[in-house]
């Protein structure tokens, strides 16, 4: 068996800190005082009653969650949410906004477009999607139901750095690859949601926040799965839910309370970015994909003078321990996904590789 670990800088399923892995592994057989792993309690024992009450509580404290939101735990990826933002939130006759940033804003867009009447408030498609929309670009409607925004474009390497102005209309935030990455002002939402497979621990577990008074929108004839009302009336257990990656994410959220927090997180964060675009913006041999206005602290996208460079590139990092670095095959180039748990000593290593790829082949 492999103890050794590489650098993984998978867009997702993503790396997860080290000292998660180890209590996961320490504790598989027997849960202390439990006697049973947190693969074989039941969802509705008292023990996963202090999984789940621990696991809001600290998303709460380290993301500032006001008392009136709710925190649900749901199955079905951000892909779900898609579906489940408009089906919950755009009455016949409404219109939903959509900032238009990318592929998952794309897929939001075509899955709301199923439920109804979608204007497309902004659209950075013409540049490829190498930018965010400036403020004079975005259209809002009168009325809207929503507007909605994917936080941190995974694929194209851009994040929000400034939130749009809704007034008085809810702003709904696909978070899914920047969730707990830096402070989030959750009052300024009426939904944030995100799939858990990058920041805050593995596939199968969807978070939601969502702010109470919107529960009284879902409409009584949805399925109840569908159904943020019923969702959150049986406080993350109208079914069974992800239990074994609740437990998990709840020790990623203690992990990230012992770092100090989303503050310290965002600081650490910035600084692994800088060292990889301080690389880019060096050298003629690499380049950016992503405008620097628009730069993503998460997915750092580049691309080498030739496809053929970028896939020795690929092939001479994963030889050197440096793992998921293609960039996704809509974009091509390459991909590095420096999220929360990626060390500082990952960045570098990184740097180090690409600045002897540049001597050797440049
Ligand atoms: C921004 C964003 N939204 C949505 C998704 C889709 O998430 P899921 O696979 O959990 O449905 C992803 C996946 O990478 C993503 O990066």
């Amino acid at each position: 068996m492999t103890t050794h670990r590489i650098f993984n800088f998978s867009a997702g399923p993503a790396v997860l800190p080290e000292v998660v892995l180890d209590a996961v592994q320490r504790d598989l057989m027997a849960l202390p005082g439990v006697g049973m792993s947190a693969l074989e309690i039941s969802h509705r024992s008292s023990n996963f009653d202090a999984i789940l009450e621990n696991a809001e509580r600290e998303l709460r404290e380290l993301a500032g969650v006001p008392a009136d939101y709710r925190v649900l735990f749901l199955q079905g990826g951000a892909s779900l949410q898609f579906a489940m933002v408009p089906m919950n939130l755009l009455p016949s006759g409404g219109v939903a906004d959509y900032l238009v940033t990318g592929a998952w804003s794309k897929k939001a867009v075509k899955e709301a477009e199923k439920i109804g009447q979608v204007h497309v408030a902004a659209s950075t498609e013409p540049t490829a999607f190498a930018r965010l929309p400036l403020s004079d670009e975005v259209e809002l409607s009168p009325g809207a139901a929503y507007v909605h925004m994917t936080s941190n474009n995974t694929i194209y390497g851009t994040q929000w750095t400034h939130l749009p102005e809704t007034g008085p209309v809810p702003l709904v935030s696909d978070m899914s690859s920047d969730i707990v990455s830096r402070p989030i002002s959750v009052d300024r939402f009426g939904i944030i949601y995100a799939g858990a497979q990058k920041n805050l621990g593995p596939a199968g577990v969807t978070l939601v926040i969502i702010r109470e008074d919107l529960l009284a929108q879902s409409p009584a004839a949805l399925p109840s799965m569908l159904s943020y009302r019923v969702l959150a009336d049986g406080g993350s257990r109208y079914n069974t839910p992800p239990v074994f990656g609740i437990y998990i994410l709840r020790l990623v959220l203690g992990w990230l309370g012992r770092q100090g927090g989303l503050a310290v997180m965002a600081a650490r964060n910035d600084r692994k970015a800088a060292i990889l675009y301080e690389e880019l913006d060096r050298s003629e041999f690499y380049r950016g994909v992503a405008d620097a206005t628009s730069r993503s602290r998460m997915n750092v996208t580049f691309r080498l003078p030739s496809r053929d460079l970028d896939v020795r590139f690929v092939q001479g990092a994963t030889a050197a321990g440096l793992d998921g670095l293609e960039g996704h095959r809509m974009v091509g180039g390459l991909r590095a996904s420096i999220y929360n748990a990626m060390p500082e000593a990952g960045v570098t290593a990184l740097r180090e590789f690409m600045r002897e790829f540049e001597r050797t082949h440049g």
